[in-house]
């Protein structure tokens, strides 16, 4: 079977992080987003994929090639405007005789393809939706469900109390290729919005699947710090490599000076040092060359590559992209701080605060 992959979209609310890095390419457990995923795909046999672009997702193609290093066959579909789920779906999948897979490309799950496909053909589908419940649903699609698992409303983002349940649109869908002739692959339009509120009013063959495993949607800082340490806790397959399963740290070839102390779940990069004193409380990330000045201590948090924390500097529940500096002495918490920025020393920031790329934040 084969598989559309999107990955056109802005990433606005992934901001900074998406201001110099696609969203597809944003580490988790230091390898890209889109890995994950893709391996996820191939581990229930799909590996021919099409990926949905945008021509500012360039890199994700330059990152991911003919899809050798990861064993998959790997296409690329550009839309020289976005056209949106629905438009990229209608444009690809024109003329194609087969049912055949859509994911949306910020999601990392354990989903069962295998068993959605199966539930898919044993109802006699024509298009189903892997559903996840979730507390809050009113950022998300939403469905009523009958006793027969058939979707008899959608609603996308509605008012909390207006959701017709708590079951949501998991971002994956299949398709019988008969809809496709039923689609507008000229210009902009979302399934979420037109497809599948008129499938489902409309009293057609729309099935979903509950998904009880894990599932998140890497749509904004919170949610991209959240994923990387579920996986480091183990919450889906994350492909860690082999001492993980005794030690629950990993050292692609870090440097951890005698005094530093790293506890577990942690995963360092190739060429990242501890210095004496220095303190990596898991669950967390530092990707490549990293450095951790004596006293410095990082918790809860994901370094990207190159991020160096200075002498007695905290670093709590925050994300840091490459290349940036925390000088000594600050404190950081619950933050998101862009490529190649500097906290400068001592200053204290707070929750919810993002530092933009290339700047210095002095708190004033
Ligand atoms: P926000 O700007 O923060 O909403 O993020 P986003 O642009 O990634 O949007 P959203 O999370 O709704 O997108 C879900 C998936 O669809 C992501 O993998 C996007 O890359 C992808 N996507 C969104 N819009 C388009 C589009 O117009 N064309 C294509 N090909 N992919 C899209």
């Amino acid at each position: 079977m084969r598989a559309i992959v999107l990955v056109g979209g802005e990433g606005t609310r992934l901001r900074p992080l998406t201001l110099r890095t696609p969203k597809q390419l944003v580490p988790v457990l230091n390898r890209p987003l889109l890995d994950h995923l893709l391996l996820q795909l191939k581990r229930h046999g799909i590996a021919s994929i099409t990926l949905a672009m945008t021509r500012r997702s360039e890199a994700v193609r330059e990152a991911f090639g003919d899809g050798e290093r990861l064993g998959l066959d790997l296409e690329y579909a550009y839309e020289e405007t976005p056209l949106g789920s629905g438009g990229a779906i209608a444009s690809i999948a024109a003329g194609w005789r087969e049912r055949f897979l859509v994911c949306n490309g910020d999601i990392v799950t354990d989903l069962d393809v295998t068993a959605f496909v199966e539930a898919h053909q044993a109802r006699g589908a024509e298009l189903s939706i892997a559903l996840h419940e979730v507390e809050d649903p009113s950022a998300f699609g939403v469905v009523a469900l009958d006793g027969a698992e058939r979707i008899t409303r959608f609603v996308e983002k509605p008012k909390r109390e207006d959701a017709p349940s708590r079951w949501i649109n998991a971002g994956f869908w299949l398709f019988e290729p008969s809809l496709v002739a039923e689609m507008d692959g000229t210009s902009f339009n979302r399934v979420e919005d037109g497809l599948f509120p008129r499938l489902a009013g409309g009293g057609r063959g729309i099935f979903g699947f509950r998904h009880h495993g894990y599932w998140m949607d890497v749509g904004n800082p919170e949610a991209y710090r959240r994923v990387n340490l579920d996986l480091l806790g183990g919450a889906c397959a994350a492909g860690l490599p082999d001492p993980w399963a005794t030690g629950g740290i990993v050292t692609e070839g870090a440097e951890v000076a005698p005094g530093a102390r790293v506890s577990p779940p942690a995963l360092l990069g190739t060429g990242t040092r501890l210095d004496a004193g220095a303190t990596i409380e898991g669950p967390a990330v530092a990707g490549a060359r990293c450095t951790l000045h004596e006293g410095a201590k990082v918790s809860s948090s994901v370094l990207w590559d190159d991020v160096t924390v200075g002498a007695g500097a905290r670093v709590l529940d925050t994300v840091v992209a490459s290349g940036a500096r925390i000088e000594a002495g600050a404190h950081v918490e619950g933050a998101v701080i862009g490529h190649y920025a500097t906290v400068a020393a001592g200053v204290y920031v707070h929750r919810g605060t993002r530092v933009e790329p290339d700047t210095v934040y002095t708190g004033e």
